[in-house]
């Protein structure tokens, strides 16, 4: 895209609430050139915290901050929300995000996550067809309007223990959030295909950092390591997932939004497959440097380590992901910046920090639906 186009847009983040949409919103206003206005449009969901973003709307809140919240599902809301601040890219993050959450209930997945995708979609079309170029649905020319869609390498389903995912490999997804997930990314392609939407999809490996709501596994090791509670670890521990601190995901996608050409798909990941097991040591290790074990009471006597436990697998568990993100840095120059040594020893400072942030995560619903869906721990 033009870049003093860009540069002054405004921009609408869907799920900027949750946390790579609110790590994303912090990194466009201080990590880039961007001097436009970012829409933060979340249902604010349990995993959406508006304390994720304090810092940005106490700054930006009078000028190029907006908080609505509104449902991807409600057309009108989105159609208006889009008409009113002149929307002209769309940066859509809002999903319904946890494997183990689809396992208990797929519906809200296939209800945000498809329903919503195509509804946001929908509108956008709409104000299209009736924008001041009157581009024709079929006249095969782009829009004006940028669509750019965040998903996940789980799309492709489940790994052996050799190869990695490339862009054109074939999708595969076997958990109700990877096949919602799915249907999302073909919903967008059909969009680019049948109607000329600059559209862009990124297929992204596993984020951690701040703001990672505590159901996910790092934060949730952390946390419940600094607790003295077990440190849950599904099967064997020997499934593979290749870890991307999240602010070299928001860099990706930023970098999409300026030089990504439209209808492409780009792979993120961090180059770094870890087994879970290992995972699981390396912030135990992490741990013991921070606040070593020996003077944390909740551990009475024990090593973070002592709090392994094994329990029973995650049913259709994919046994390994890796991600071949060669297409975008030869395309566009991006690469992670954050090693896992160096992305780890940060989250977990993070976390040591912002103790409050915590505290208010683990509200009632919180505190409710782990009772009543981890009861195997
Ligand atoms: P998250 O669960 O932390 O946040 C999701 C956000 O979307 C929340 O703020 C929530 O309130 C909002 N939301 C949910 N349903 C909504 C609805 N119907 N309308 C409006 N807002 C709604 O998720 P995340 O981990 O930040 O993931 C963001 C996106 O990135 C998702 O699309 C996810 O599939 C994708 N992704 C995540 C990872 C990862 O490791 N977390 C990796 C690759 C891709
Ligand atoms: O790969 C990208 C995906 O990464 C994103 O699309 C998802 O939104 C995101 O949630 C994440 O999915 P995972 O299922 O890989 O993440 P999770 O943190 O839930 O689990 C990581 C691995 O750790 C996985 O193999 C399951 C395992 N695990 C997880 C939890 C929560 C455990 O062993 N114990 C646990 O308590």
């Amino acid at each position: 895209m033009k870049k003093s186009k860009l540069e002054r847009a405004v921009i609408f983040v869907t799920g900027g609430a949750g946390f790579i949409g609110s790590n994303f919103i912090r990194y466009m206003f201080k990590n880039t050139a961007f001097k436009g206005k970012i829409i933060n449009y979340d249902k604010l969901t349990y995993a959406g915290n508006l304390a994720n973003l304090e810092d940005v709307a106490q700054k930006y809140g009078k000028t190029r901050y907006v908080f609505v919240k509104g449902d991807i599902c409600d057309y009108k809301k989105v159609f208006h929300t889009l008409k009113k601040h002149a929307v002209t890219i769309i940066v859509h993050f809002a999903a319904e995000s946890h494997v183990d959450r689809s396992i208990c209930g797929p519906k809200d997945f296939i209800e945000t996550n498809v329903h919503g995708t195509f509804t946001l979609l929908e509108a956008v079309r709409a104000l299209w067809l009736c924008s001041p170029d009157k581009r024709q649905a079929t006249d095969n020319k782009q829009s004006y309007y940028r669509f750019h869609h965040v998903s996940t390498d789980e799309v492709y389903g489940s790994l052996g223990g050799t190869g990695s995912f490339s862009e054109t490999t074939p999708y595969d997804p076997r958990s109700p959030y990877s096949a919602s997930k799915a249907a999302s990314d073909h919903i967008v392609r059909a969009y680019f295909h049948t109607y000329g939407l600059a559209v862009t999809i990124s297929n992204c490996s596993n984020n951690y950092g701040p703001y990672h709501y505590p159901e996910k596994l790092i934060p949730l090791l952390i946390l419940n390591a600094l607790e003295g509670k077990s440190l849950p670890v599904y099967g064997d521990g020997k499934n593979v997932r290749d870890w991307l601190y999240v602010e070299d995901h928001c860099c990706a996608v930023w970098e999409i939004l300026r030089k990504g050409r439209p209808g492409e798909t780009y792979n993120v990941g961090g180059n770094c497959e870890m087994k879970n097991m290992d995972v699981v040591h390396a912030v135990c290790r992490r741990l013991e440097l921070a606040r070593p074990a020996a003077a944390n009471p909740a551990l009475k006597g024990r090593k973070y380590a002592d709090l392994v436990t094994f329990v029973k697998d995650r049913p259709g568990h994919d046994r390994r992901y890796a991600i071949n993100a060669s297409k975008i840095k030869r395309e566009l120059g991006w690469k992670p910046a954050h090693d896992f040594e160096g992305g780890l020893k940060a989250a977990v400072q993070w976390y040591l920090e912002n103790g409050g942030w915590v505290k208010k995560i683990k509200d009632a619903s919180y505190a409710l639906w782990l009772k009543k869906n981890y009861r195997r721990r």
